[in-house]
This record gives C-alpha cells, structure tokens and sequence, in this order.
C-alpha cells in the first residue's frame, strides 16, 4: 500500500511539475499548490479503498494533464520566436528556440500520439520524427552555421511540416505562417543590446 501511494503521489508530482513548467509564466502559482497537494497526498490518510481512490486519481490525472492544443500553442509560441532570433542573428537565443519548439512538439505528440481520422489512424509521432529529422534538422545546420540564408529556407519548409501534420489531423484551419510579431515583448532579441548590463 505504502508503494502505491509513494508511486500516486510520484505521478502527482510528474504532472505537477508538467504543468508547472507548461505555465512556466505562472510556475509559482501553479507549482507551489500542486507540490503540496502532492506531499498532502502522501499522508497515510484513512481511504475509502483503493479502487475508490484510484477512480479519484484518475479523474484528478485527466483534469490537470495540459491538453495537446496547449502544448502546441507552446510550440508555436517557441518556433515564432525562433524566426525573430534568427533574424536579428542571435544564433544562441535560436538554438534555445529551436530547442524548446523541438521538445513542445514531442511533448504534444506523447500527450495524444495517435489520432482517429476519416482516413484512418494517424500516427503523429512518425510524422513528428520526419519533420525533425528533415527540416528541425536544417534549421539546426543553419544555426550552427550561422547561415541566414538556409535558416530562411529551413524554416520555411518546416511550416510546410507543420501544415502537413496539421492536415492529415483534419487540422487543415491550423495553418502556420512566417509570423509578422514575435510572442513576446519584453525580451529584446539583439544580441549586441547592452541594457541592463
Ligand atoms: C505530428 C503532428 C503535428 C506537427 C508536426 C505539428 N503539429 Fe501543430 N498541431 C497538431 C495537432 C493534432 C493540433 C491540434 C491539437 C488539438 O486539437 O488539441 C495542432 C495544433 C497546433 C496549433 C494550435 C494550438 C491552439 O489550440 O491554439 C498551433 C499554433 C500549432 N499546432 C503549431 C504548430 C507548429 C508551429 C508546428 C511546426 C513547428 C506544428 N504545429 C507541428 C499536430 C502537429
């Protein structure tokens, strides 16, 4: 019994700090409960039963697991970023893009990795690894070598991997565009900006 609550409050805690780290804008706020909710949970308190409180786990699970349209907002958010990095050659704040647009798009696709369709059933993550080996791959060439011209190229064609998962997904109103604003203002992406110190 000590196992199963010790592996509850363990599960507890992975989607806490899931979610801590989805709303990373808001991670105090979201974080702070959820760890003690976590430890609460760990007190050998008397329980209906196990089954009960599995049922109840379950149903906390499913409503505190982030959904995959928040982890792909996640993505979109990184990967427009990226674009403004690039373009202002900040190539070590793209590698952070870059890198985080990567590991928001597995994290949605490990949250629904397959998906019904009219056509059948689509398998996200094969079509993930193709856009990451392909084009993700590029854009990282690009920003080793601090090459702008195949950056613009690279990222061009990966919006194309976008849009093609999007619609084998019957997504197809989900279409990604070379952004016009970057998701974020209060970070200035000149890597020559000397304020503050
Ligand atoms: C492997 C498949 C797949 C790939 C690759 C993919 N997406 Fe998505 N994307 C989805 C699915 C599925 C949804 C809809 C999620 C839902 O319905 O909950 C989605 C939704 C979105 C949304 C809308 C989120 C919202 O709710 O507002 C954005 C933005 C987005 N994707 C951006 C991107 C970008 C940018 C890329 C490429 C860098 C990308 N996606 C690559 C499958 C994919």
């Amino acid at each position: 019994m000590k196992h199963f609550v010790n592996l509850r409050a363990g599960v507890l805690l992975a989607v806490g700090i899931g979610v801590g780290l989805l709303l990373s804008g808001a991670a105090g706020l979201v974080w702070e409960p959820l760890v003690l909710q976590a430890h609460a949970q760990q007190q050998p308190s008397p329980k209906p039963s196990a089954a009960v409180a599995a049922q109840l786990d379950l149903q906390t699970l499913s409503e505190r697991s982030p959904d995959q349209s928040h982890a792909m907002a996640d993505a979109g958010y990184h990967f427009a970023n990226l674009w403004f990095a690039a373009d202002k050659q900040n190539w070590s704040l793209a590698d952070y893009y870059l890198s985080e647009t990567r590991s928001h798009l597995r994290w949605a696709v490990r949250i629904h990795p397959v998906r019904q369709t009219k056509a059948g059933e689509v398998d996200l993550k094969d079509i993930l690894d193709a856009v990451d080996n392909s084009f993700l791959t590029e854009i990282a060439t690009a920003i080793t070598n601090k090459d702008s011209a195949k950056f613009n190229i690279a990222y061009r064609q990966t919006i194309e991997g976008c849009y093609a998962c999007h619609k084998a997904c019957e997504k197809p109103f989900f279409r990604p565009q070379v952004p016009n604003a970057a998701s974020v203002s209060i970070l200035n992406f000149d890597p020559n900006a000397t304020w503050p110190e």
